[in-house]
């Protein structure tokens, strides 16, 4: 299915890929819940997690998810003083010196958006986007249609209202590609500032001027966390005023149906975008996002490596 390639966005992932993935992760997810939760599909293979930048759910799920499938890990944070980074050494040749050390794959979250689609023309390895500055997320598109398959089962035709800072968002950007795959419709609201002009012309979405427009009827409401480390100064006003305008509570919800579920992708600044009674009320699913991630990246580090059968 994706048997030898690279994942680095959602762009060229047709429909029948992604439910593939979906189906994998299912099987994997209930592997994640037994006593001993370790199968031997990877064992002998190589993944090298290299991070650039900070992540708890992303770098720990790819990190269990290899341990889970029996691979051989080593986990790198490039940021600090730990490795060679420190001393000038360029992505490239940290890539390739580790390349030479015969990885069979690197997942790497970096960023400067395109640094995955760098490396996969250079090195030898599968090469996984683990979060490439504001360009994509794939993996975690996947883990969120797996949370919004568990409750609705058929994604096509669902509403979702995407709400905050899209513009800096690689979570956004790989969900919009895959939910416009999908056929599912998605309606984005948030600061002038944090919404490109062209956004609904590239991405097919309808673009709403309150956050309660968009969440009228919805099926999903998505939260995405203020890229406040990504954003030049001058685009909002004050987390205050943002948090009055634009942040989600639990009597917007009622505007959504009945069974729409909360989504936020980590991690959140509560009393920002949530509403803390949101964040853990009965219509959250964010802990469910969290589970599904190991099991989505078990399933494409099991596809893309071919491992045998869980
Ligand atoms: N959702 C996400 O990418 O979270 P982390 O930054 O903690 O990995």
């Amino acid at each position: 299915m994706i048997r030898g390639q690279h994942l680095l966005g959602m762009r060229d992932v047709p429909a029948d890929t992604i439910y593939g993935i979906l189906d994998t992760a299912r099987g994997f997810k209930e592997i994640s819940r037994r006593t001993i939760k370790k199968v031997p599909s990877l064992r002998g293979r190589t993944v090298l997690n290299v991070f650039y930048e900070a992540s708890t759910r992303t770098r720990v799920s790819f990190e269990l998810a290899g341990k889970r499938l029996s691979a051989d890990g080593v986990n790198i944070s490039a940021s600090g003083s730990s490795t060679s980074t420190a001393k000038g050494e360029s992505l490239l040749d940290m890539a390739q010196t580790l390349d030479a050390m015969q990885a069979d794959a690197v997942i790497i979250r970096h960023g400067q958006s395109g640094a995955p689609h760098y490396l996969a023309d250079r090195i030898g390895a599968r090469v996984i986007n683990a979060g490439d500055g504001q360009h994509e997320h794939p993996t975690q598109a996947l883990l969120d249609l797996m949370t919004i398959r568990e409750r609705f089962e058929k994604l096509e035709g669902l509403d979702v209202a995407l709400i905050g800072d899209i513009r800096h968002s690689r979570v956004a950007r790989s969900n919009l590609i895959a939910m416009k795959t999908l056929g599912m419709n998605v309606r984005v609201a948030g600061p002038a500032t944090l919404i490109p002009n062209e956004l609904c012309d590239v991405y097919g979405c309808v673009r709403c001027d309150t956050v309660e427009q968009a969440m009228e009827g919805a099926h999903v409401v998505m939260s995405l966390r203020l890229q406040r480390e990504r954003m030049v100064s001058g685009l909002l006003p004050s987390l205050r005023e943002y948090a009055i305008e634009y942040g989600i509570n639990a009597k917007m919800l009622e505007k959504t149906r009945n069974e729409a579920i909360l989504m936020h992708p980590g991690p959140v600044n509560r009393g920002v975008e949530l509403a803390a009674d949101v964040v853990d009320g009965p219509r959250s699913v964010i802990l469910n996002q969290v589970e599904n991630g190991v099991a989505v990246r078990c399933a494409v580090l099991y596809l893309i490596l071919g491992g045998e059968q869980p």
